[in-house]
């Protein structure tokens, strides 16, 4: 049979099922084949589960089967002749087991290594995503829920990103509301002549202190402030440029936290969809969506005993009006299929609801396996040691860019007391401690089930044993020295050494490798982070007992087990590159 060997190792399975099935029962069309890994491992890799709920589907038909078990005999015994199957066996029910050649394992590990790991990338349905994420407000400090959102909205862009998605990295930021008002009376106040810049207002966290207690005790600046908000969106234009001014000098902070982390974001704030408001309510008006309530006008969800308000008593736009007016905007103009939003999951609600107006209104299909769609991404709290919400010893919220500094400095000193000081140039050791603190950051967020509240702890994050990026990092590292100790030219066995199989720690390592693609897919489909972690520090423990097992330089089977290294070290790189780490190559 002629074999389209392209998808991950679970999609090329099921097209050599979708032969077997169109030819066991050629009444039934319609039928998808259901390809799973194998939960018991001795009885083969990967099994088809279809003959179970096959039979029930013809038994009343006629059927010339007697039950769920022949159903699968004959599944199996229809299957074309294929290279990616050693043996099949069919048990209990009828699940049909595959054990998958040996041969055919290394083959396509071979293949991926001189064709590149981008062929490996899954195929999704979607042409282009919007990733909704990290979204601080500006005049406000970036907290540490911004900094989950942001690497986790980063993950989920590379993810896609590396399926071939078209992503749009977006930053909603909080730059359009009532808070503007008393911060431009309060920049008046402090600089009549209207000159200011970064160094004059400061802290912009204690210039937002500073005008909020003086709308809080002054009667006159409050009234003064509301006005502003109405000039500010009525277009003055010196309101607008007290505003633009502000929003400068936040801009200018956020920016050096995207920096560190080496994430890149295309900004979009609320102000930019205020323009689309009015005529994005018109639309929801004519499909009667919208009502009269107490002053307001409201959305009614159903099963919800507070409407969403799109406009206030006092006529003006919130957060929900902005957010429906985007989603208008980036459905129609924009013409992306999947929406993601990355925010802590006290937002749930907010997202549901306008989710469910915008499914109402006949926006998105209410089955949510159509497209376009739209997916809230909520996450948990990040903790202290002692369990309350993070903070530093002061009641401040941390600041983010000193949590990242800290990371640094403790990896370097880590590194320096290994001697590494004395055996690197300067810029190796700032460069290693920059990849090793910054990467434990972001991996001790990402391999939590981004739902659950997670603690933040250097020590544990920093361990180098376990599952934290610096073991993970080192473990590449190692890897790649095993390589580069070998004196091979890695390049020239790529195009003339063979991979073999023949120990069962190569074969589990390989077929794992092999597992990669699925795992990104699964990711994605499910927009867990934490399913690559998993799957990169299994690797990790695959490579060490094949290691332990496997002599491989000066063995026999070097040539074949240094392109298994590479390979290893490969697929590594690609996780690193999908969780925002930077990989080390010495240790
Ligand atoms: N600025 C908001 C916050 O800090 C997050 C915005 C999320 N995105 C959105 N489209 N609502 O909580």
């Amino acid at each position: 049979a002629h074999e389209d060997n392209t998808g991950s190792l679970k999609e090329q399975l099921a097209k050599v099922f979708e032969l077997s099935l169109k030819v066991t029962v050629p009444d039934e069309p319609e039928v998808v084949p259901l390809i799973a890994p194998c939960s018991k491992k001795e009885t083969g890799d990967y099994q088809c589960n279809n003959a179970m709920s096959l039979w029930s589907k013809i038994k009343g038909k006629g059927t010339e089967f007697r039950g769920p078990q022949p159903v699968g005999q004959a599944i199996m015994r229809n299957l074309p002749a294929s290279d990616m199957i050693e043996s099949c066996s069919v048990a209990g029910p009828g699940f049909i087991n595959v054990k998958l050649s040996t041969k055919w394992i290394a083959k396509s590990i071979q293949k991926m290594l001189t064709d590149g790991i981008d062929t490996w990338a899954p195929k999704l349905l979607v042409k282009r995503a919007i990733v909704d994420f990290s979204s601080p407000n500006i005049a406000k400090e970036m907290h540490v829920g911004h900094l989950r959102s942001t690497i986790i909205g980063d993950t989920l862009a590379r993810m896609l990103e590396y399926s071939k998605v078209d992503v749009l990295r977006r930053n909603h930021v909080g730059d359009w509301g009532t808070q503007f008002g008393m911060l431009i009376e309060y920049l008046f106040e402090k600089f009549p002549d209207g000159e200011v810049n970064d160094q004059d207002i400061g802290e912009l966290e204690v210039f937002y202190k500073a005008s909020k207690q003086r709308f809080d005790d002054d009667a006159e600046f409050k009234e003064r402030a509301q006005q502003a908000v109405v000039s500010l969106q009525g277009g003055e234009e010196k309101y607008r440029k007290a505003w633009a001014q502000i929003c400068e000098i936040s801009r200018k902070g956020f920016e050096k936290v995207y920096q560190r982390l080496g994430v890149h974001l295309e900004e979009k704030g609320e102000s930019f969809y205020n323009p689309y408001i009015p005529e994005t309510l018109d639309l929801l008006k004519q499909k009667g969506l919208i009502e009269e309530s107490e002053g307001a006008q409201v959305i009614f969800i159903e099963g919800k005993k507070i409407p969403l308000i799109v406009v206030k008593r006092d006529g003006g736009f919130n957060y929900a009006s902005t957010d429906l007016a985007a989603l208008w905007y980036r459905l129609n103009k924009e013409k992306a299929d999947w929406i993601i939003y990355v925010t802590d999951v006290g937002q749930r609600e907010h997202f549901e609801m306008f989710f469910t107006a915008a499914k109402r209104a006949g926006w998105i299909p209410t089955d949510e396996n159509k497209y376009p769609k739209t997916s809230h991404v909520g996450f948990g709290l990040v903790l202290g040691d002692d369990g309350k919400r993070f903070r530093t010893r002061s009641t401040e919220v941390v600041k983010l860019v000193d949590l990242l500094d800290e990371a640094k400095t403790r990896c370097k000193a880590a590194l320096v007391e290994r001697g590494k000081a004395a055996e690197w140039t300067p810029e190796e050791l700032e460069q290693t401690a920059e990849a090793v603190g910054y990467g434990a950051v972001k991996y001790a967020d990402l391999k939590n089930n981004r739902l659950t509240n997670y603690t933040f702890n250097f020590d544990q994050m920093l361990n180098d044993k376990g599952n934290t990026a610096v073991y993970l990092l080192y473990a590449h590292a190692r890897i790649c020295s095993i390589i580069r100790k070998s004196g091979k030219d890695i390049e020239e066995l790529k195009r003339e050494g063979q991979i073999k199989l023949e120990k069962d720690e190569e074969r589990k390592l390989g077929l794992h490798l092999l597992q990669f693609p699925e795992v990104v897919e699964e990711a994605c489909t499910n927009l867990l982070p934490n399913v690559l972690c998993e799957y990169l520090y299994d690797l990790s423990e695959k490579f060490t007992s094949f290691y332990s097992e496997c002599q491989v330089v000066g063995s026999a089977e070097e040539i074949s087990r240094l392109l298994l290294c590479e390979a290893t070290a490969v697929v590594m790189r690609k996780c690193f590159h999908i969780l925002g780490i930077t990989p080390v190559y010495k240790i």
